[in-house]
């Protein structure tokens, strides 16, 4: 079969942005080396939360407020073209402030925030009290971040997956492609047992993107920053928003598990769980919400955060038509609606016929 694009890396960036080229008629192939969506995709607590990751203006801060704000229509329209419930909330998130410094630089973050779009305001001791009873109430300051969103992960790699297929996108996972060759105007992409041809490639491979040679190309390089992430089993609805302070956080789905992060350690791909690590992330999830002190975490996992070498790798490589999505670093799930709008247009645009004579199948 051809195809009019392939796809190296099936989490959720790339799954995304094959949904995205395969509802405008385009035929894509999607390979992983591994199980599509289980590595960071399925690991991620799903915080779609720029108050707790964007502290100043930079590039990419408009593709991830530009994509908080496509969630509810992305959660929607996959939820119906996949006949799957995805578990999304949209019920802010709560920054806490232990001392009266750190109630001092939230406050000043916050005003900074506002500037460039990310609004909050603080939380009266009564207001904490009833949005999240449950949380820690001898604090100095609560700020409330009204847009702030969580989604489960694994619901979206779910839908994403059965969209795909719904649309005819071809997904071949234990595949690992090991070059690119790009070439007048097309690109030939090789892994261990076949060679694929497409006029467009794109790189979506997270942490391992980077390993992915492409010829005449020195891309920007990617790595693994893990973090450790427990879960625990709470009754449902009984944290309310998301809870957090500077890097710890702790976030509810709908069944009333409750995920608590997080570490970043720069240690390869080493899925070893660290005991003092795990130990820590408790220590710290008990300071915020007091009811898991004495609780066993019932889940326990790593992943594999994608960094890259600058900030984000988005757009395609000179002269080529390789196209780059990685390097999301803490915020993939965050910015998949996004990315997918972003490079799906592209390759569209770029295939020079415009969106009402794609190439695609009849
Ligand atoms: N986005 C949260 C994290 O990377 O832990």
């Amino acid at each position: 079969m051809a195809f009019d694009t392939i796809i190296a890396g099936a989490g959720i960036i790339g799954s995304s942005i094959a949904w995205r080229l395969a509802q405008q008629g385009l035929r894509v192939l999607l390979v992983d080396a591994g199980r599509m969506g289980a590595e960071a995709s399925s690991a991620g607590a799903g915080m779609l939360a720029p108050g707790g990751e964007i502290d100043e203006r930079l590039p990419w801060n408009d593709l991830a407020l530009e994509s908080l704000h496509l969630y509810p229509a992305f959660v929607a329209e996959l939820e119906e073209e996949s006949g799957c419930r995805i578990d999304f909330q949209r019920l802010g998130a709560i920054e806490l402030a232990l001392s009266g410094t750190e109630w001092t630089e939230l406050e000043a973050r916050g005003q900074r925030q506002a500037a460039f779009g990310i609004p909050s305001c603080p939380l009266t001791r009564s207001e904490l009290r009833q949005h999240a009873p449950l949380a820690r109430q001898d604090v100095a300051g609560a700020l409330f971040y009204p847009q702030d969103a969580v989604v489960d992960p694994r619901d979206m790699m779910t839908a994403l997956r059965a969209a795909c297929l719904a649309h005819g996108v071809e997904i071949r996972e234990g595949v690992r492609v090991t070059a690119i060759r790009p070439h007048a105007g097309a690109v030939r992409m090789e892994t261990a047992a076949a060679v694929f041809e497409a006029p467009a490639a794109v790189i979506a491979a997270g942490a391992w993107s980077s390993q992915i040679a492409v010829e005449g190309q020195t891309l920007p390089r990617a790595f693994p920053v893990r973090g450790h992430l427990i879960g625990y089993p709470l009754a449902p609805h009984s944290l309310g928003p998301l809870l957090r302070r500077g890097h710890t956080y702790l976030l509810q789905r709908n069944s009333g598990f409750t995920v608590a992060g997080t570490s970043s350690e720069q240690v390869g791909f080493d899925r070893t769980l660290d005991p003092a690590i795990l130990a820590d992330i408790h220590a710290r999830a008990s300071e915020l919400l007091p009811a898991v002190t004495g609780l066993l975490a019932s889940q326990r996992w790593v992943g594999f955060r994608p960094a890259v070498d600058g900030r984000l790798a988005l757009g395609r490589a000179a002269n080529t038509a390789v196209w780059l999505a990685y390097g999301h670093y803490r915020n993939g799930i965050l910015m998949a609606p996004g990315t997918a709008q972003r490079v799906a247009q592209g390759i569209i645009a770029s295939s020079g016929t415009g969106s009402s004579a794609l190439p695609g199948r009849p």
